[in-house]
């Protein structure tokens, strides 16, 4: 078994190369002086198994060209097999068509992964289940819930918890944080008037006087979770946290959060935000690192993978 990375999360690589006790691939992935990405394997990797590990975060589009053109590499240099390491599986907000002449970038996604060869494909915390679906290989999408669920029970001291979803499509996620820390659901009725902008319109559920946990699987803009902070505040919540696992934090976000009513942030390391978010008070960081090579290890060895989150 070897890794490789890409150039989305080093950093992230690196952890999980640490944890495995397994040094990365000595590759170069550099670019053309048009911007065309180049790829090259700089050792015999014949017969290995093999995982690539790269995320799909800004610049997505870089970034996921330089996972297919690995890919293609891998495969051509007579790996075993291949398993794509996606710590943030990008293009899938679009997994259906929601008004008509829209494309679904998932399914496009997901056809261009297994066309370039890989064998299989792990990620976290995958924006709609489904998606697994949509490719004809086996997919593991592993949960950031008990790492959460570890740092909450930790952190958070107080005994009247209600787990929030800041939409309707959250709700199963929020839920599973819910049956973790033994607390009750509450869902925001969000809508999206246009791309980009969201409106709160109710709060299903009873937060008074409750420290108000929402949970997500991306924060972007900012703007849902900002606007769902404050609605629960507006609506008698003690304190607000928050647990996302994938800090896109596009534009002003970080600014929006922490100038926001949130009392914490808590992202993953699943994309790379370098210094970015270091400086704010209210975000923290978690590393995925031992769950994604645990995973990769009990993959290596045929053992169970869902036994993870028993
Ligand atoms: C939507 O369904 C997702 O789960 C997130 O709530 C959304 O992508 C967050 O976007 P933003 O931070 O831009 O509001």
């Amino acid at each position: 078994m070897k890794l490789l990375t890409g150039n989305s999360n080093k950093v992230l690589s690196k952890k999980i190369s640490k944890f495995l006790k397994s040094k990365l691939i000595n590759s170069s992935i550099r670019k053309f002086a048009d911007g065309e990405i180049y790829v090259e394997i700089n050792e015999n990797i014949r017969g290995n198994s093999i995982f690539i590990i790269q995320s799909m975060a800004s610049p997505a589009n870089d970034n996921l060209m330089e996972l297919l053109l690995c890919i293609d590499a891998l495969k051509r240099s007579s790996a075993k097999n291949i398993t794509a390491v996606i710590p943030y599986f990008g293009y899938a907000r679009q997994d259906r068509k929601v008004v008509p002449r829209t494309s679904i970038s998932a399914k496009l996604v997901s056809n261009l992964i297994t066309k370039a060869g890989a064998d299989r494909v792990v990620t976290v915390d995958l924006h709609a289940g489904q998606i697994q679906g949509f490719f004809d290989i086996p997919v593991d999408n592993l949960f950031a819930t008990p790492i959460f669920g570890r740092h909450a029970k930790k952190n958070i001291k107080s005994k009247n918890i209600i787990c929030v979803a800041p939409d309707v499509g959250g709700t199963e996620r929020a839920r599973a944080l819910g049956k973790y820390l033994n607390a009750n659901l509450a869902i925001v009725d969000k809508r999206r008037p246009a791309p980009g902008k969201s409106k709160v319109m109710n709060v299903i559920g009873n937060v008074r006087d409750k420290t108000c946990i929402i949970v997500d699987d991306i924060i972007d803009s900012g703007g849902t979770i900002v606007n769902a902070a404050k609605a629960l505040k507006d609506r008698g919540a003690r304190e607000v946290y928050v647990y996302i696992t994938h800090g896109v934090l596009s534009g002003e976000a970080v600014q929006k959060i922490k100038k926001s009513v949130i009392k914490k942030l808590v992202i993953t390391d699943s994309i790379d935000n370098g210094e970015r978010v270091k400086k704010a008070r209210n975000i923290e960081v978690l590393t995925i690192s031992n769950l994604m090579g645990e995973a990769i290890k009990r993959i290596s060895n045929s053992t169970s993978v869902s036994d993870l989150f028993k």
